[in-house]
């Protein structure tokens, strides 16, 4: 995911004007790759909380100005109003309005939220689309248990919502071959759930071993899902 969509990532927070000093959440933080980056752009008068329910892949993370707090964003309690910059990715699609809803208040007045989740609507691979149609059997899969495989056209809606301003959202969509690391990420994906899915009637055992031969096959092409990045600022 981080090989995936970090350049991009990066890019937003970026334009944002983020500088030395700022404060910043990073509500599950995953591999921890962006705090990392965060860290190292607010630099030692900036702070960086990176939260998740399982901390396991931040606790190697050893920065002066980053904290990792084991931390459910839908209950646990956070600051009022203290950060710059509230950053999710790939959070909000999984656990809806609330969690949003929760990013609001740790916002400082005048203080970005940005989210990024994933639009699947024009994902497709090339030349077949066997691996895709796996994909989308998995993202079936996942919207029974909250997954909103179209959250990224959403946002926009969702963030003016919250009572934000200047809310803009922009796409991007990457390109990328089989037996690449991004196809690796729909992969393991798939390998998770397998059980899942042939139990569920939604793929067989050979329908999902084609698709992750086309996973597998350089001569695959896939274009991934739309990472939507929406943004808007806590009103003064
Ligand atoms: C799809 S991963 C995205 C990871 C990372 N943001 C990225 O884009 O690389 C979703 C992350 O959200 C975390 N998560 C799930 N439920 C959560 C909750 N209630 N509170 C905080 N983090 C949560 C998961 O543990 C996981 O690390």
């Amino acid at each position: 995911m981080q090989e995936l969509w970090d350049p991009g990532t990066k890019t937003v927070i970026e334009s944002l004007g983020i500088r030395p000093g700022w404060r910043c959440l990073e509500v599950g933080a995953g591999g921890g790759s962006i705090a990392a980056w965060l860290a190292e752009r607010v630099g030692p008068g900036g702070e960086v909380l990176a939260t998740d329910v399982s901390t396991r892949h931040l606790d190697a993370l050893q920065l002066a100005n980053l904290e990792v707090r084991e931390h459910d964003i839908l209950g646990d309690p956070l600051p009022d109003a203290h950060f710059d910059l509230v950053h999710a990715r790939l959070v909000a699609e999984h656990l809806g309005r609330r969690s949003l809803e929760r990013m609001v208040g740790p916002l400082r007045p005048g203080g970005w939220l940005v989210l990024e989740d994933c639009d699947w609507g024009a994902a497709c691979s090339y030349p077949d689309d066997r691996g895709q149609r796996a994909v989308d059997a998995a993202n079936r899969l996942l919207s029974r248990s909250g997954l909103d495989p179209h959250y990224g056209r959403a946002l926009v809606h969702e963030l003016t919502r919250a009572g934000l301003e200047d809310v803009s959202a922009d796409g991007r969509v990457r390109v990328y071959r089989g037996g690449s690391l991004a196809s690796g990420w729909m992969r393991l994906t798939l390998e998770s759930l397998a059980a899942a899915l042939v139990e569920s009637g939604e793929l067989t055992r050979q329908e999902l071993e084609l698709a992750w031969a086309d996973l597998d096959d350089p001569g695959s092409v896939f274009l991934s899902a739309s990472m939507i990045a929406a943004r808007g600022r806590r009103p003064h």
